[in-house]
C-alpha cells in the first residue's frame, strides 16, 4: 500500500521541509487539500502551494479539490503542476466533464465520493478515472475518526476492478488514518491511504511515516 502524505497537518511555516522530510522518508507522493469556505466548512490553500511545491520536490503531487465547481479549476491546477488532481461527485452536477478536462490537460483524473454517497454513483465514469478516493471522514479537516464501515466500498471497488479488465483505477482512502486503523484498510482493498495528523502532528514526520508503512505491510 502506498501512503500519502497531506500536508493540511503540516507546519505551513516550513512546508518546503514538511514535504523534503516525507520525500526522503519513501512517501510516494504528496497530497494537497484545497478547501473553499463552501464545499467544505474550512478554507486551506490554492494553486500557488502547487506551484511552490513542484520546484521543491520530484513526488508526484496529488490535489484534492474540496471546492465548488471543481471544472472551473482544472487548468489552473495543470498550469500549477499538478500530477493527479481529485474531484468530488458531490461538487458538480458534471462530473463527466470535469474529469474529461481533466484527462485533456494530461493529469491523471480521480473521483472522490463523501461517506454518504455509495459507489453506485460513480459507476459511469469509473472507465475514465485512474483513482478513486473513497472519504473515510466528512471532508473538511484533519484528524477526524476513522469511518470503517467505508471499507466496505473500498472492497465493493476492489471487485468490480478486479472483474472488468478494461479499468484502471487505484481506490484510495482518505481521513482518520493512523497507526490504529491502516492495518484495517490493508485488508480491504486499498492501494492507497492519505494520513495528515498521523505523519505530521506530534514526534517526527519521517519516523510516523515509517511506522504507518511498517504497519501497512504486515
Ligand atoms: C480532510 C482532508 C484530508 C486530511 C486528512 O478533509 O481531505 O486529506 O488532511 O487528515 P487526517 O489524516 O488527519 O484525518
Ligand atoms: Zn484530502
Amino acid at each position: 500500500m502506498q501512503i500519502a502524505p497531506s500536508i493540511l497537518s503540516a507546519d505551513f511555516g516550513h512546508l518546503a521541509r514538511a514535504v523534503d522530510a516525507v520525500e526522503k522518508a519513501g512517501a510516494d507522493r504528496i497530497h494537497i487539500d484545497v478547501m473553499d469556505g463552501l464545499f467544505v466548512p474550512n478554507l486551506s490553500f490554492g494553486p500557488q502551494i502547487v506551484s511552490v511545491l513542484r520546484q521543491e520536490t520530484t513526488l508526484p503531487l496529488e490535489v484534492h479539490l474540496m471546492v465548488q465547481h471543481p471544472e472551473e479549476w482544472v487548468k489552473t491546477f495543470a498550469d500549477a503542476g499538478a500530477d493527479m488532481l481529485l474531484v468530488h461527485l458531490e461538487a458538480t452536477p458534471h462530473i463527466h466533464r470535469a474529469l474529461s478536462l481533466i484527462k485533456q490537460t494530461g493529469m491523471e483524473p480521480g473521483v472522490v465520493i463523501n461517506p454518504g454517497t455509495s459507489v453506485d454513483a460513480i459507476d459511469m465514469v469509473l472507465p475514465i478515472v485512474k483513482q478513486v478516493l473513497v472519504m473515510t471522514v466528512d471532508p473538511g479537516f484533519g484528524g477526524q475518526e476513522f469511518i470503517p464501515e467505508m471499507l466496505e466500498k473500498t472492497d465493493e471497488l476492489a471487485t468490480i476492478h478486479d472483474r472488468d479488465e478494461s479499468l484502471d483505477f487505484k481506490i484510495e482512502i482518505d481521513g482518520g488514518v493512523n497507526p490504529g486503523t491502516i492495518k484495517l484498510a490493508a485488508k480491504h482493498g486499498v492501494d492507497i491511504a492519505v494520513a495528515g495528523s498521523a505523519v505530521y502532528d506530534g514526534g517526527n514526520p519521517a519516523d510516523n511515516l515509517h511506522h504507518l508503512q511498517k504497519l501497512a505491510a504486515e
